[in-house]
């Protein structure tokens, strides 16, 4: 079967900067909550940290080199906000610029369109040290980094996302203390949840003010197809409740439909107080919606849980493929995402801004990575965007997470998500036989299987 794409698609691939870039105390560059939180004892896997990464910092040249070699049309990389500000607010670091100023060059000169996210995850330490995301200042603070952003850049980038998965910010940082700064407080998250969200809004208005800024702008939403596990009213009631929080608590008031009310109720008391003009603020139009999907959940009823715990007995119950972060491979949900984001929310572009998949990949005695996991997922991913792009929705690129093999966060460098195998030690890339399938997907802009 052929699986074909429009000609204007933008095939690419993503990184975000703590993951890859390294020389994290460098040329002025002030610490993150992530450089704080991976120097703590017993926060990573291994006790890793970005310090190194893929020493993307110092190998920009060679590596986006890698991505004219694969043809990529389109990169997604993320800016470091300390790299900027080195405090958060106030004097901006020229040297850290300069290095997005040479990334974004070294894109245009390989004919790769560059696609910037202003915030995946490395706040500036000297914010947190305010509050961090549960201090309404910041959202200010972030919309001045954003400008500076789009005043050095604005004029090359082709497109803008203001906040990568700010669920994961808000709930793994500052309610479960698995991310970045590592705080259990519920109501610590719901307000980091709102503030990053006011902060999201108060940047596009930042953009539409920029006088330099040609580009498009969103946000990047991590969203999960969640299906009920029965018909059961009680399973149906605990999706709906799933689907609240990891679905509509950002897109809703996005899209100007407020806060969804199934969760406000839920919570009760511990919602936080939205002062009046909040929504308006958070509601503006937004350009495009970046999509980073990786899963499905099927979800039943826990009468023992609270509202975040509702037992997900995800997709083991199906057969589904684990990946090795234990995701269950669930392509379909891809396009079930796809058409309800346009029917539900807006016909707007669409971009998949991260896909792919954690293997355990190993360079054999030919020296080659053999990763044929990856090419079955991404092909059965790319299979369903093609059909939701047929059945009208405006999906024009598509990010592979990732290009390099990196810093998984909380995992450190347990888990390889890349196209390209990072040899840790060394620095050394090498392509998998994945990178070599997606450059022959993108010169015939399709495939077959
Ligand atoms: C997403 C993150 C990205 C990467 C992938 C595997 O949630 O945005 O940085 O870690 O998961």
């Amino acid at each position: 079967m052929r699986t074909k794409f429009l000609p204007s698609f933008l095939w690419g691939a993503a990184t975000a900067a703590y993951q890859v870039e390294g020389a994290h105390d460098e040329d002025g560059k002030g610490p993150s909550i992530w450089d704080t939180f991976s120097h703590s004892p017993w926060r990573v896997t291994n006790g890793d940290t970005g310090d190194v990464a893929c020493d993307h910092y110092h190998r920009m040249a060679e590596d986006v080199l890698l991505m004219k070699e694969l043809g990529l049309k389109a990169y997604r990389f993320s800016i470091s906000w300390p790299r900027i500000q080195p405090k958060g607010k106030g004097p901006v670091n020229d040297k850290g610029l300069d290095f997005y100023k040479r990334l974004v060059d070294a894109l245009l000169d390989a004919g790769i369109k560059p696609f910037a996210t202003l915030y995946h995850w490395d706040l500036p330490q000297a914010l947190e040290d305010k509050g961090g995301w549960t201090n309404r200042d910041v959202a200010d603070y972030f919309a001045d980094y954003a400008t500076i952003a789009f005043n050095a850049l604005g004029d090359r980038v082709d497109g803008w996302f203001t906040l990568n998965e700010p669920i994961c910010t808000a709930f793994l940082g500052y309610k479960d203390g698995v991310f970045a700064p590592g705080r259990n407080c519920l109501t610590d998250a719901l307000m980091a949840s709102h503030v990053q969200l006011l902060a999201h809004g108060k940047a596009v208005a930042a953009f539409r003010a920029a006088k330099t800024s040609c580009g498009r702008i969103g946000i990047v939403l991590d969203m999960a197809d969640v299906q009920a596990a029965s018909k059961h009213p009680s399973d149906i009631a605990a999706a709906d409740r799933d689907d609240a929080f990891h679905n509509r608590l950002y897109a809703d008031p996005i899209f100007g439909k407020g806060y969804p009310s199934v969760l406000v109720d839920w919570i009760g008391k511990e919602w936080p107080k939205i002062p009046n003009g909040d929504m308006k603020i958070i509601s503006a139009p937004i350009d495009l919606l970046g999509l980073n999907y990786y899963s499905g959940r099927l979800v039943s009823a826990n009468p023992q849980s609270d509202f975040l715990k509702t037992s997900s007995k995800a997709l083991e119950a199906e057969g589904t493929v684990k990946t090795d972060m234990g995701w269950g491979v669930w392509p379909n949900g891809l396009y079930r995402l796809l058409i309800r984001i346009k029917k539900q929310y807006a016909d707007i572009p669409i971009y998949v801004t991260e896909n792919g998949m954690a293997n355990r990949d190993e360079v054999d005695e030919k020296g080659e990575v053999p990763d044929d996991a990856r090419i079955d997922y991404l092909s059965r991913h790319f299979a369903a965007a093609a059909k939701a792009s047929k059945d009208g929705v405006k999906l024009e690129g598509y990010f592979v997470w990732s290009l390099l093999d990196n810093f998984e966060w909380a995992c450190g460098y347990t888990k390889r998500f890349g196209l390209v195998y990072v040899n840790y030690k060394t620095g050394q890339r090498i392509l998998k036989k994945s990178a070599r399938w997606y450059a022959r997907v993108i010169a015939d802009n399709g495939f077959t299987t």
